[in-house]
Parts: structure tokens; sequence; C-alpha cells
């Protein structure tokens, strides 16, 4: 099976939905797996289970390391080259720099339908309402609290003489069975060709007079007139024995393809066909894509075959 995403849980307390969540990565088809918990409060009880589960667990003690502990907590999760971060009663504000470093690749559980009753005492408020139905959602994390996309959500029935906790409780079970679904189809999304295709040609069309174009029936993406226009990226799905999905973008030649690849083999090939006139590959189908860096290859392979007067008016855009 294709590498897994690898995952940290933050929690401050129990520990029970990270339960869920490393229970589900036992099975040998998860497409995650946990390879970090830890959170701010060093005695939170999760932490042991986590422990005692063989998962490397870190006790940090938010309150005591003070400013420093978002740049300590993101040293620990770069050591542990996390790709996805799962919150699970993580009882933190988390600033806004932390948020933007991880967009897109950070996801929280929260026990109501959003967006009803985001924040804390959500059962409470959810009675107090006198609503028929509740739930649980799973959501990115974007910078107001509880507020991101939602990716899954399920509904939980509230019965006549429902109190928070027996809410709560029976909210906890719905909590457990979406959590590790949606996490799974969260991290497999990244390797779904359709998905990447998608990202893809929203970066490639970003720039000046890109355009979409299939290339011997893959999806491609040109620059330049109508009449006079050139390939700048070409997608791979998994062609001629080369199992990747990838882009491919113009190199500087031969030498530079050769060095790249030698230097990180996992990320870069020589497309077959494509490779002598001087196409590099690059797999998109792996966890933890640098997208920063795909679109600075687009920008520099879309620089190499724009005409002169783009590339003449992108030089002056740079020199301001
Ligand atoms: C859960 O209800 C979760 O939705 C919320 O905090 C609670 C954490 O419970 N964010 P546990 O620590 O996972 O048992």
């Amino acid at each position: 099976m294709a590498e897994r995403a690898r995952v940290a849980i933050l929690i401050s307390g129990r520990g029970s939905n990270m339960a869920a969540l490393i229970y589900a990565a036992r099975a040998d088809d998860c497409p995650f797996e946990i390879a970090l918990v830890t959170g701010d409060k060093p005695d939170a009880p999760g932490l042991s289970l986590a422990e005692a589960e063989g998962i490397d667990a870190l006790r940090m003690d938010a309150k005591k390391v003070g400013a420093s502990y978002w740049n300590e907590l993101q040293n620990a999760l770069d050591a542990a080259a996390i790709d996805t971060i799962a919150l699970a009663g993580f009882m933190r504000i988390i600033p806004a720099e932390f948020v933007a470093r991880w967009t897109g690749r950070m996801v929280n559980i929260h026990p109501s339908l959003l967006p009803d009753h985001r924040g804390l005492n959500t059962h409470e408020s959810v009675l107090a309402a006198g609503d028929r139905v509740t739930g649980a959602t799973v959501h990115i994390v974007s910078e107001a609290v509880d507020s991101g996309a939602i990716l899954g959500q399920v509904s939980v029935a509230v019965l006549p003489g429902d109190t928070a906790d027996t809410l709560a409780t029976r909210v906890l079970i719905a909590e457990h069975q979406l959590y590790p679904r949606i996490l799974s189809q969260f991290v497999a999304r990244e390797r779904d060709p359709e998905w990447i295709v998608a990202k893809v040609g929203t970066l490639a069309l970003a720039l000046p007079e890109a355009r979409f174009k299939t290339s011997h029936g893959a999806p491609g993406w040109k620059v330049g007139s109508p009449s006079n226009d050139k390939f700048f990226a070409i997608m791979w799905l998994r062609h001629h024995g080369e199992e990747s999905v990838a882009v491919l973008v113009k190199c500087g030649g031969q030498d530079e393809m050769a060095a790249l690849i030698e230097a990180d083999p996992a990320l870069y090939f020589r497309p077959a066909y494509y490779g002598p006139s001087d196409w590099i590959g690059i797999r998109l189908d792996r966890p933890g894509v640098d997208w920063d860096h795909v679109a600075e290859w687009l920008q520099r392979s879309w620089s190499l075959c724009a005409p002169p007067r783009l590339t003449k008016l992108l030089r002056v855009a740079d020199a301001f």
C-alpha cells in the first residue's frame, strides 16, 4: 500500500477520540498512521494511553513553556515529519500564525452540527435551544474558532429527558465513528488523481495567458497566443510503467534533471518519451506535497516556455 500520511494528534484530556484514531490506524488499509500524540498538558490521561499503545507521546506543558510553546510544538511536528494535525479535545486557542502554517492540513472534531453551537458548553446550548437533533462535525481548522470548511458530519437524536451528560456520551459514540472515517477520506483525497489535477490546474491557470489543453489525452496547460503556444505543464497519470501521479515541467537541461533525481529520487523522475526534451516528473500522490514548491516549478517552466513578450513583462514586474 502507498505511504501513509503521518498524523499528529493534539489533546488536552482523556483522549477518547485519539484512541478511536489510534485503533482505526491499526487497519492495514488505513491511509494514515499516528506518528505522534502531544498537547498542552503533560498529565493529560490520553498521553498515558498513547504511550501504552506504543505511540510516541510527548508531554508538553504549555503553561510552563509560555511564549515558546508554539515554536517547540512546531519543532516536534517537524522532527516527526508530520503531514496532518488532528485536534481531539485540544483546549487551547491556536495563534493565527500557527494556523496559517498548517493551512488545509489541520482538522478538528466538534460535538455539534456546525455552524450551530460553536464554542464551549455545546450540549447545554443544544438542550437550551430545544434542538431535536444534534451531532458532530469534523472540519478544517481556520483562524476563527469552529468555523473552517466542514469535511463531514453525523447527526444524533436528542432524546426527551437527555441531560448534557447523557447527550455528550451518545454524541461521543458518533464522534468515534466519524473522525477516523473523515480523516481517512481527507488524507486519501490528496492521492486522488482528480483532486491533484484540479490543484495543479488552479496553480497553472494563475499564470499569465495560461490555458488548459490536453496533450495525448493527458491534462496539460499551455502558454502563449493560440497560434503560437507551448505546453509548460502536463499531467502524468500512471503512464508507461511509472506508477505515480505526477506533473511534468520543463527543467534547465539533462544535467540539472540528473542532479535533482539523484538528490531526491522519491520526488523526481525522468519520464519516458518526455525526459529527453528536458521534462522532469514531480510526484504528487504522496503525503505532505509541498504545493508552494510545485507552484515555483510551474512558474519556472512557464518562464522557459512563454513567449518573450510575456517573460519581459514579468521581469519588469519583478524589478519593482
Ligand atoms: C470531544 O467531545 C470533542 O468533540 C471535543 O472535545 C471532546 C474531547 O473528548 N472537541 P476526548 O478527549 O476525545 O474524549
